[in-house]
């Protein structure tokens, strides 16, 4: 059963070990750079499985290329990348890596909780521009983050994680979500309407997965809903806020300030958005740490390994993909 694997970049830790040990062929690309589209679909042709990164797009014409391909593992926890509902068609199996990232994910939610009150990035740039003209009772004053209302949009593991950590800033909770979340009510938050929350948190932290109903969730009306002086936090997937609406949100004062990890055109990022002081706006960077990394991979290798010895994945996105692999062949 075990098969050939393509690797769609180099990815750190043991995954690349694991897998050679049960696969006839690892290619692993070696370019340390996103795949364009017509390169992913031309190298998909032939393997049985493809570990692949959350940047690949995976769509219909990939899928349909990586014909006879048995699992697509992405080396990350969300899949709005992968066609997957073509996949389960196709009986590709799709996996993700679920819970590893949670901790790191929730610590990069607080660096800019912290570095966008706090004015931190704006401190670098002036003490790197040689700007500091000596403290000042009335310079670069930022915002309180202990006791103020901290409101968490998708209550999933990282949410939960975010609110842990919140307990130290004696901070009241609320979150929106389509469900209880037993972990978040533990710690004492109320679940509210998400316009409720965005008129009530003094920080707004999006954690949802992206979807067709969370794309622009964060449109210039709800933006209008914040308060002047809350911030908007994004962790999650840039496409969950319309960034041409947030920077003039943010140009306008409209809110305090927002902390950024991810783009809605990424690695582009809008018009405007990069001249804004009260953004802080990092690179896609919420779980890559090394420990956090060598996880993630580890657990990505752990699907491709199962799929090649014909087990069912531990990090299995679509079941229903899995139930028509086990009998005859479904694919047209
Ligand atoms: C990172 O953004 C991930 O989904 O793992
Ligand atoms: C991701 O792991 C989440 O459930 O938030």
């Amino acid at each position: 059963m075990p098969g050939r694997v393509l690797i769609t970049r180099p990815i750190p830790g043991a995954g690349p070990a694991l897998i050679a040990r049960v696969a006839d062929e690892v290619v692993a690309v070696e370019a340390d750079v996103p795949m364009p589209l017509d390169e992913l679909r031309e190298r998909v042709r032939g393997f049985d499985a493809v570990l692949c990164m959350l940047h690949d797009p995976v769509d219909a014409t990939v899928l349909r290329a990586a014909e006879g391909c048995r699992v697509f593992a992405n080396m990350a926890v969300g899949y709005n990348n992968i066609d997957v509902a073509g996949a389960t068609k196709l009986g590709i199996l799709v996996t993700n890596t679920p819970g590893v990232l949670t901790e790191a994910t929730a610590d990069l939610t607080w660096a800019l909780i912290l570095a966008v009150t706090r004015r931190v990035a704006e401190g670098d740039r002036i003490m790197r521009a040689g700007r500091f003209p000596g403290w000042g009772p009335n310079y670069l004053l930022g915002g309180d983050v202990t006791g103020r209302t901290l409101g968490l949009i998708g209550p999933g593991r990282i949410a939960a994680a975010v609110a842990a950590r919140a307990v130290g800033f004696r901070m009241p909770l609320v979150y929106h979500g389509r469900r209880d979340s037993p972990d978040l009510d533990a710690l004492g938050a109320r679940r509210v309407e998400l316009d409720a929350l965005l008129a009530e948190a003094d920080f707004v932290s999006l954690h949802v997965p992206l979807s067709p109903e969370t794309t622009h969730l964060i449109d210039a009306r709800r933006l209008a809903l914040m308060k002047p002086t809350a911030y908007l936090i994004n962790t999650s997937r840039g496409p969950v806020v319309d960034e041409v609406a947030l920077v003039e949100a943010l140009q306008g004062r409209r809110i305090a300030g927002a902390g950024l990890d991810v783009y809605e055109g990424e690695p582009a990022m809008a018009p405007g958005l990069g001249a804004s002081e009260n953004a802080v706006l990092l690179p896609h960077l919420g779980s890559a740490t090394v420990e956090t990394r060598d996880r993630m991979a580890t657990m990505a290798a752990e699907n491709v390994v199962a799929v090649l010895r014909g087990r069912r994945p531990p990090n299995l996105v679509n079941p229903e993909a899995w139930r028509e692999s086990e009998g005859p062949s479904t694919v047209p």
